[in-house]
């Protein structure tokens, strides 16, 4: 399979998983097969990988609620990072959303990780004036 952007799909989850836990975002309550499905269900043009000789290296979860779109596990792994991959598949993310008509894009980061902070800012993101609140309604 040619290397670059296609589509996730549930064949990939063993090495999304993986990259997930190499990069510090897995494992986060109920993510697990069984989440990555419903999501891939909901929205399944949106979520993409980048696959380098048959491995996947880079992953982003679009995901359109009705009424805002929102970006989700933007990742690359460390040894591929610094070459453009994260921003071709941020970018990929944000067209397949604005195709779904999406007007805006939402996304959550880490208050301590000042350089994806740093990343999105650079590539026409602003801080929000919203602040995010939660409730966990299942048991972590
Ligand atoms: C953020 C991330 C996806 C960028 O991927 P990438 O393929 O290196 O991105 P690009 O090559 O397109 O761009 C590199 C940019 O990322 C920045 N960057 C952020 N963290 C970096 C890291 N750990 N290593 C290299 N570059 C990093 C570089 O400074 C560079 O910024 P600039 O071009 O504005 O100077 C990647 O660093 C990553 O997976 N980080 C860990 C997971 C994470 O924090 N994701 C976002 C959370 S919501």
């Amino acid at each position: 399979m040619k290397d670059g952007i296609r589509e996730m799909t549930m064949s990939d989850y063993p090495e999304v998983a993986a990259l997930w836990q190499e990069v510090g975002m897995w494992p986060h309550a109920k993510e697990d097969r069984a989440w990555l499905a419903a999501a891939l269900g909901r929205n399944p043009t949106c979520a993409l990988v980048w696959r380098e000789q048959d491995h996947v290296i880079g992953t982003v979860i679009g995901a359109w609620d009705g009424l805002r779109g929102w970006i989700y596990h933007l990742a690359v792994a460390e040894s591929r990072r610094g070459r453009g991959i994260g921003t071709t598949l941020l970018e990929a993310a944000e067209a397949r959303l604005r195709e779904l008509g999406v007007g805006q894009i939402n996304l959550m980061v880490y208050e301590e990780n000042a350089a994806a902070h740093a990343f999105y800012l650079a590539r026409g993101y602003q801080h929000s004036p919203v602040k995010v609140v939660r409730k966990r309604l299942l048991s972590p």
